[in-house]
């Protein structure tokens, strides 16, 4: 008898605790988005540019896509930021930076009239390329620390490729854009011209027509067990220089 009763009492506190527990569960579910959605929390973690380091998620723009898409004269205008220190003219003059017509793909600190700072000295065999124009005037004393140049950077990628864009321009031989990365295209969308997609009641197939299996589908399949890769002759041409 007792035994029952205490049976009947641990039942029902063993009830309560899973009903406690499970409660917990789905208000939690029901409360934690509420919670992270609140805009500052999420915004602030993506928009942190806080280091050029290893956690950086932003992808290197293509650079022979981006920048014959780029809007020169929008990068103008963001060179309008710069004006105060560099002179973008050809022959133009020292200001609090170096004059910097032809920057692009030329070295480092290759004005011969301007005094730089050591490290940017220390960089002079480097080129200017799309990615280390792109990496420092991102973030100027980030890419290369030590630097005079005291401009907190240009934190929207579009701005930056408008403007190296732009630089490009002015140059007597403007660096050559690089291909663009090979880039599937967004599937063309009809398969074939002609034949219409059969509509559940053609049966005959057109009198010349060859014997088509599937007219859309099925795009590429090899016939008769040619083997992928036809040729075994060449290794991959692994980079002959280094
Ligand atoms: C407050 C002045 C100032 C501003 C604003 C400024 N720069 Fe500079 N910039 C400098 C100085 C100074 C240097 C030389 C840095 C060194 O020697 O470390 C420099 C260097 C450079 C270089 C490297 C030049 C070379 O010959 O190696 C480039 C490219 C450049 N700046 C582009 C820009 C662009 C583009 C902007 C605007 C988005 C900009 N700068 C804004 C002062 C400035």
């Amino acid at each position: 008898m007792d035994s029952y009763e205490w049976n009947k009492v641990f039942g029902w506190v063993l009830a309560t605790v899973l009903a406690i527990v499970g409660l917990n569960i789905v208000v939690g579910k029901w409360m934690a988005p509420h919670q992270s959605g609140k805009p500052g929390m999420a915004v602030e973690v993506a928009e942190t540019p806080d280091s050029s380091g290893p956690v950086v998620a932003e992808v290197k723009p293509d650079w022979g896509t981006v920048i014959p898409a780029a809007d020169a004269a929008a990068g103008e205008k963001v060179f309008s930021r710069c004006t105060t220190c560099h002179d973008i003219a050809k022959g133009g003059p020292n200001k609090v930076g170096p004059a910097i017509y032809g920057v692009v793909g030329a070295k480092h600190a290759s004005n011969p009239t301007f005094t730089y700072s050591g490290s940017m000295k220390a960089l002079a065999d480097k080129t200017w390329g799309y990615d280390e124009l792109d990496s420092f005037l991102k973030n100027p004393k980030g890419a290369v620390p030590g630097t005079k140049m005291s401009f907190a950077g240009l934190s929207k990628q579009q701005d930056r490729i408008n403007v190296i864009a732009f630089l490009r321009t002015h140059s007597d031989s403007p660096l050559a854009i690089p291909a663009p990365n090979p880039v599937a295209p967004p599937a063309p969308a009809a398969p074939t011209d002609g034949a219409a997609e059969p509509a559940g009641e053609v049966q005959a197939p057109p009198p010349g027509a060859a014997p088509a299996a599937t007219p859309g589908a099925t795009p590429a399949a090899p016939p008769t067990g040619a083997p992928a890769a036809p040729a075994p002759a060449q290794p991959a041409p692994a980079a002959p220089g280094h």
